[in-house]
C-alpha cells in the first residue's frame, strides 16, 4: 500500500466543462499508477499568498501519467482551483482514503451533480476486469449534463437525467434507478452524491456502496471534522474510515 505524502504536481490543463464545474488535470506518473477509484486528495488551495485549508477533491480518472481531478465552484478554496494554468504547481497530500471495492459481475452506478466526480475512475476500474457497468448520473438541467460527455470513451451503458427535463430522462438518479432496479437484477450498487440523493436510494437487495462527502479539516483524523454517524452507534470519520461505506454501516442525515 502507497504511503500518503505531499506531492507537488505540475497542471498540464485547467478547463472549464459548463457553468462552475471545472477539469484539472496534473501529471504524475506514480499518483497515475497507484491511486485507487474512490480515493481523494488534500489539496492546497492557496495561491498569490492566500492560505486556507486543503481542500478533498476526488480522483476523476487517471490515465497514462495524468491524474485528473473535476471540481465544482463553492466557495473561495475551489474558486482559487480556477487560477492554476498549465505549468504552475498543485501542492496536494494522496492518496488518502479507502477505495470502492469492484466487485460482482452487474454493477449499477449513480451518481448526482458533482457527485459524479469519483465515478469515471469506477467505470475504468470495471472495464479493466472486462465489466460493462449501467450508470446513472443525474442533474439540474442539460447545462450540467455537459458532464456526461466526460464519461464517453468509457464502456458502460450511459444514462442521464435531469431534473428540469431539458436532457435525458426527467427526474432524479433515484427515480430513474428505482425503474432499473425493477427491469433488471443488479449485483452491486455504487452511489455518489448530495445526501438527499443518497438517503432516497431505491430498496435493492445488492450489496450497496455509498461514497460520502463530509466538511473536512485536518483530513488526517485527527478532528471531528467529518463525523458521520455509524449505524450501530457512534461516529466514523468520513477522511479516515471511508469515504466509501456501506450502505447499512452509516445513517445518512439530510
Ligand atoms: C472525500 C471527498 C471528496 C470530494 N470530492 C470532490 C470532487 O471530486 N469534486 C468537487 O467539486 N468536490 C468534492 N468534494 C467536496 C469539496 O471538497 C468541497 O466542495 C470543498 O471542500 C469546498 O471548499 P470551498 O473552499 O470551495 O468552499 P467553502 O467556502 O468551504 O464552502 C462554500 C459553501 O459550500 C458548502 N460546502 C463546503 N463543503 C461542502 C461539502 N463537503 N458538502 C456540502 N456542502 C459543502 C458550505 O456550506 C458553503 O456554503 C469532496 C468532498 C469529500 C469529503
Ligand atoms: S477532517 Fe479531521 S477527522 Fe476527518
Amino acid at each position: 500500500m502507497v504511503q500518503k505524502k505531499i506531492y507537488k504536481l505540475p497542471v498540464t490543463s485547467n478547463k472549464r466543462i459548463c457553468q462552475d464545474i471545472y477539469l484539472l488535470e496534473l501529471k504524475s506518473d506514480e499518483l497515475a499508477q497507484t491511486m485507487l477509484p474512490g480515493q481523494f486528495l488534500h489539496v492546497s488551495c492557496g495561491s498569490s499568498g492566500f492560505q486556507i485549508l486543503r481542500r478533498p477533491l476526488s480522483i476523476f480518472d487517471c490515465e497514462a501519467d495524468l491524474v485528473k481531478l473535476l471540481y465544482k465552484v463553492v466557495g473561495k478554496g475551489t474558486a482559487s482551483l480556477t487560477d492554476f494554468q498549465q505549468g504552475d504547481i498543485v501542492d496536494l497530500i494522496a492518496p488518502l482514503g479507502n477505495s470502492f471495492v469492484i466487485q460482482g459481475s452487474k454493477p449499477l452506478i449513480i451518481g448526482g451533480g458533482i457527485g459524479v466526480a469519483p465515478l469515471r475512475y469506477l467505470v475504468r476500474g470495471f472495464n479493466r476486469q472486462g465489466i460493462s457497468p449501467t450508470l446513472i448520473l443525474g442533474y439540474a438541467n442539460a447545462d450540467q449534463a455537459i458532464m456526461s460527455q466526460l464519461f464517453r470513451s468509457a464502456d458502460c451503458q450511459l444514462f442521464s437525467c435531469t431534473m428540469d427535463g431539458t436532457f435525458g430522462f426527467k427526474g432524479n438518479s433515484c427515480q430513474l434507478a428505482a425503474e432499473m432496479i425493477q427491469e433488471s437484477e443488479y449485483d452491486v450498487v455504487y452511489a455518489c452524491g448530495p445526501n438527499a440523493m443518497l438517503a432516497n436510494l431505491p430498496p435493492t437487495k445488492a450489496t450497496t456502496f455509498l461514497s460520502l462527502e463530509a466538511y473536512m479539516a485536518c483530513g488526517v483524523g485527527a478532528c471531528l471534522g467529518c463525523a458521520v454517524e455509524k449505524s450501530t452507534g457512534g461516529f466514523y470519520h468520513v477522511c479516515k474510515d471511508g469515504p466509501v461505506f456501506l450502505r447499512d454501516e452509516v445513517i445518512i442525515n439530510v
